[in-house]
Formats: C-alpha cells, structure tokens, sequence
C-alpha cells in the first residue's frame, strides 16, 4: 500500500493534537507533533540561558540535540520531557525560537527524516506549506481565539495550573501573531487545504469531518 501523509496545520490551540493523535490511531499510522519538537528546543535553550542574539550558540547547541519520538513520547537528548515541554514558560517562548532560520532548518529536515517511507499524521504551522507541501491530505483546524483560549485553560487547570483565562487568551493570540508574521514558513492555510472551525464542533464530530473528506476522495 502507498505510504500517505496527512498535514494538519493550525493556530494554538486550535485542537490539533487531539485530532491528529485520534486520528492516527483509527488509521492505524504514526503520529508526529512538531510543536514538540520546537517546544522541547525550547525548553533546552531555556534552561541553558543563552541569549537568543547568539546564534553561534543556537547552532552549537543544535548540532548537541537529539529529539526522537519513541512510544508516544517526546525524548530530547535520551531523556522523556512530555511534560517539561508543556510548561507555560516554554508556551511563552518557543514562538521566538521557532522563527530562528537554524531552528526551522534543523527540526524540519528531522521532521521529514523520521516520516520517510511511513505513512504519517504530522501536526503544526507549516506542515501542508513547507514540510510536505505535496501532502496527500492537508487541513487547516481552526477556532475563535476565545474557545481557543477556554480550551488550553482547562486543560491547564486539569494539571492544576492555575493561570487567569484573560491572560491565556493574550499569549494564544500573540503567539498566533508571531506564528503567522514571521519570515521564514509562517503559520499559512494553503489553497489546497480544508478549513474546519472546530469552535462549535465536539472532538467527534470534528474527527468525523476529516474522516470523510478523507473517504471521499479516496
Ligand atoms: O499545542 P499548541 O497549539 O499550543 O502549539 P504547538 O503545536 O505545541 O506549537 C508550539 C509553537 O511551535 C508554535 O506556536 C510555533 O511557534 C512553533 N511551531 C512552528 O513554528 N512550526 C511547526 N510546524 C510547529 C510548531
């Protein structure tokens, strides 16, 4: 059978994830979330307190990274940082990362290395745009930044993190200006791509949507 691959590219919190991972599983194919990819980079340059004017730095400590996907979990340097990554510190952050040119250059070639030859459901901004632009599928998941907001709030306060939904809904929408403004593959729907706004739609629903745009063209 033909290997596929399957872009879904979005804002933050748009649901993403949740639908790429159910969907990978009811397909029976391999799930990669390149958010955590740049959220765990994110996460080591933080912690090694580097400037992120210092490219030479940025290069060096890119050439001394490894990330891999292994059993559902994101490893950075043979260590799982599921969680590390999620913090709202690396939220914070890791748009300003992920515009770096070194950056992209090095997640995106590890992106289509560890698709290749498989058939894939691959999430993010640039996906259906710049990673696999001749994706077999391509959608655009979309929300009102409210119910984006409403969402990563809960999920937030389900981990017992307590952060004003007003000031969740400010980052969301600042990180969304960063995403879509940058030079280098900007968070973009492609003409090619299907649009679902997921605002009024379950998790169910949405999954069924993409299901049948898949089915019917077969
Ligand atoms: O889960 P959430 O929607 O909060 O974001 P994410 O998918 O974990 O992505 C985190 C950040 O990584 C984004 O805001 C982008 O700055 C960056 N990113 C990117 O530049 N390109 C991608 N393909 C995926 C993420």
């Amino acid at each position: 059978m033909k290997n596929i691959v399957i872009a879904i590219d979005g804002p933050a919190g748009a649901g993403k994830s949740t639908i790429a991972k159910i969907l990978a599983k009811r397909l029976n194919i391999i799930y990669i979330d390149t958010g955590a990819m740049y959220r765990a980079f994110t996460y080591k340059f933080l912690k090694n307190n580097k400037s992120i004017e210092d490219k030479e730095a940025i290069k060096e400590m890119l050439d001394n990274t490894e990330i891999d996907f292994r059993n559902n979990h994101i490893f950075l340097d043979g260590k799982i940082v599921d969680n590390e990554i999620r913090k709202n510190k690396v939220s914070k952050n890791v748009s300003n990362i992920a515009k770096i040119k070194e950056v992209r250059e090095k997640l995106v070639l590890l992106q289509r290395k560890i698709a290749n030859n498989k058939s894939v459901v691959m999430d993010g901004r640039d996906i259906g745009s710049n990673v696999f632009p001749d994706a077999d599928y391509k959608f655009f998941i979309n929300a009102s930044a409210q119910e984006r907001g409403t969402r990563r709030y809960k999920e937030l306060e389900k981990k017992g993190t307590s952060i004003k939904l007003e000031n969740i809904i400010n980052e969301i929408k600042q990180r969304d200006k960063i995403d879509s403004t940058r030079k280098l593959a900007p968070l973009t729907k492609t003409e090619d791509a299907i649009e679902i706004n997921t605002t009024d739609l379950t998790i169910e629903e949405t999954i069924e949507k993409v299901l049948s745009n898949i089915r019917e063209r077969g």
